[in-house]
């Protein structure tokens, strides 16, 4: 650790994986509610068990975004962080509002908004924690050195915080309702947070590769100036059928095809730069994972988004499980495997040791790739079957679930895989210090912290 203030992060990255294990555990039980139908439907409704998977996801992803800032930014800005009591004073904002949110879902109390179900006062909370985190990073990096990585990393949080209004708009016309919801789930994956992906997955590059920083800052602003320009009017693909005029068909049609590029590029970018890289960095794992998201997230959200995004195929498979496959894999790829990325990179270091466990940690990533990938294919059929029976053929909406239960089934395997992926990744990042095994590379560690 270069800056004694970048230990923030490790209590985010922390409380982060507490809640990327209750997000899978909650996806579990809500898959194992597919097979079995009346599975807790007195104590546990699936309503609820859906936004404690959904909300959990959110939140965790988030506060991994802001402790990757925390790490990341003192290292680029050469500076220590301007308040980590401010930092910390966020955290626990956060957390109070993350479990007042769940304890509000569990007695029945919430907003109805798929992903924004938060109670108002909770919203409030995430809002002054933004507030404080921007006044804070930005004051960081404002005192220091200003690099690409860290312009794209705050135009991103600034942007995807101030989208965050949006949450306290609820209009009683269902169509702007609809609208301005969509401004924030579509305007953060498709947006904002694409910035953040990139610039995380920037720095990780830098540091893993050791690839030249021209190099690294030409991609970025490339890779941010096409997700922008597809990603703002590919809003449109989600204004089909809500009542929007027509011409969106065609704006969303194109501009959302086109946002395979700035995935495409960031593949690319991730295996241009090892491939070019004259570093051999001995986390390797911390390298499997950046090259990981950034394959993944192609396929989840370049190749299966464009699947569905054309107006003529969204007609039919509009909210059928061809929508969950998708949202499965590209919130994976993108957005997990991201920050799963950057705590293999900077949980050793922040712990004070070499990378360990590594081996552990590379199998909990083809353990929980192989079961998303597979979940993906299954839904992914069962989602096709579930189109044509009932948009097609016409028959009724339960009797096709019923037809599709060995699909349902094949998930909750593939499940498992995930949370048991999930727990390993876990016990190989906070598992008390081991020795470190002879012949592991200690030289090369030293040599590769630049
Ligand atoms: C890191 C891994 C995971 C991510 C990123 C994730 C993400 C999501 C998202 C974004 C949704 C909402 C989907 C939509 O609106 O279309 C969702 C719903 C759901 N997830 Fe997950 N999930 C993960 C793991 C799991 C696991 C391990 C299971 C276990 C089988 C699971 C089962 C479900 C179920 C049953 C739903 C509700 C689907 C519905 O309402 O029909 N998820 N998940
Ligand atoms: C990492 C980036 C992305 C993430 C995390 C993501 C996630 C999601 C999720 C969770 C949903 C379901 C929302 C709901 O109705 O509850 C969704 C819907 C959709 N996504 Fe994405 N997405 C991403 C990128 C893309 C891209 C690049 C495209 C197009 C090329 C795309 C096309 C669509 C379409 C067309 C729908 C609507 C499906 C329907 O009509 O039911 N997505 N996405
Ligand atoms: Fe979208």
């Amino acid at each position: 650790m270069k800056y004694k203030t970048q230990k923030v992060a490790h209590a985010y990255f922390l409380v982060a994986m507490g809640l990327f294990a209750i997000q899978v555990i909650g996806g579990l039980l809500a898959g194992w509610i597919y097979v079995s139908p009346n599975f807790l439907s007195e104590l546990l409704p699936f309503n609820i068990i859906r936004m404690i998977h959904t909300n959990a996801l959110i939140v965790w992803l988030l506060l991994g975004f802001f402790g990757a800032a925390y790490y990341l930014v003192p290292e680029e800005s050469e500076r220590e962080i301007y308040s980590v009591k401010l930092a910390y004073i966020q955290l626990i904002i956060l957390v109070v509002g993350t479990l007042g949110a769940v304890g509000s879902y569990l007695v029945g109390i919430h907003g109805g908004r798929e992903f924004l179900e938060q109670p108002l006062w909770v919203k409030i909370g995430i809002l002054i924690a933004a507030l404080i985190f921007l006044f804070n990073i930005s004051m960081t990096v404002l005192q220091g050195r200003k690099t690409a990585i860290t312009n794209v990393l705050l135009t991103g949080l600034w942007l995807l915080s101030l989208l965050w209004l949006f949450a306290f708009i609820n209009p009683d016309n269902l169509s702007l309702d609809k609208m301005y919801w969509w401004f924030i789930v579509h305007l953060w994956v498709e947006g904002t947070w694409e910035l953040v992906m990139a610039s995380i997955l920037a720095f990780l590059l830098l540091k893993l590769t050791g690839v030249d920083r021209e190099v690294i800052e030409k991609w970025l602003y490339v890779i941010v100036a096409t997700a922008l320009f597809s990603g703002i009017l590919g809003t449109g693909h989600h204004f089909f059928w809500i009542g929007t005029p027509g011409y969106w068909q065609w704006l969303g049609s194109i501009f959302s095809a086109l946002e395979v590029i700035p995935f495409f590029a960031m593949m690319s970018f991730a295996f241009v730069m090892v491939w070019k890289g004259r570093r051999n960095h001995p986390n390797k794992a911390a390298l499997l994972w950046s090259l990981g998201s950034a394959t993944v997230a192609f396929f989840g959200a370049g190749v299966w988004g464009f699947l569905h995004t054309l107006h003529g195929v969204n007609f039919y498979s509009h909210g059928t499980q061809i929508t969950a496959a998708h949202g499965h894999l590209s919130f994976y790829g993108a957005y997990v495997a991201m920050n799963l990325a950057i705590f293999t990179y900077a949980m050793p270091i922040l712990r004070g040791r070499d990378p360990y466990n590594q081996v552990l940690n590379m199998v909990s990533f083809w353990l929980m790739t192989g079961g998303m990938a597979f979940m993906t294919f299954v839904l992914t059929f069962a989602g096709i079957i579930q189109t044509h029976m009932q948009r097609v053929v016409g028959d009724y909406f339960m009797e096709v679930q019923d037809g599709l239960s060995l699909f349902y089934m094949m998930r909750f395997g593939a499940g498992i895989a995930v949370v048991v992926g999930a727990l390993l990744f876990i016990f190989a990042n906070v598992a008390p210090r081991r020795e470190i095994i002879k012949g592991s590379g200690d030289k090369a560690t030293e040599e590769a912290k630049v």
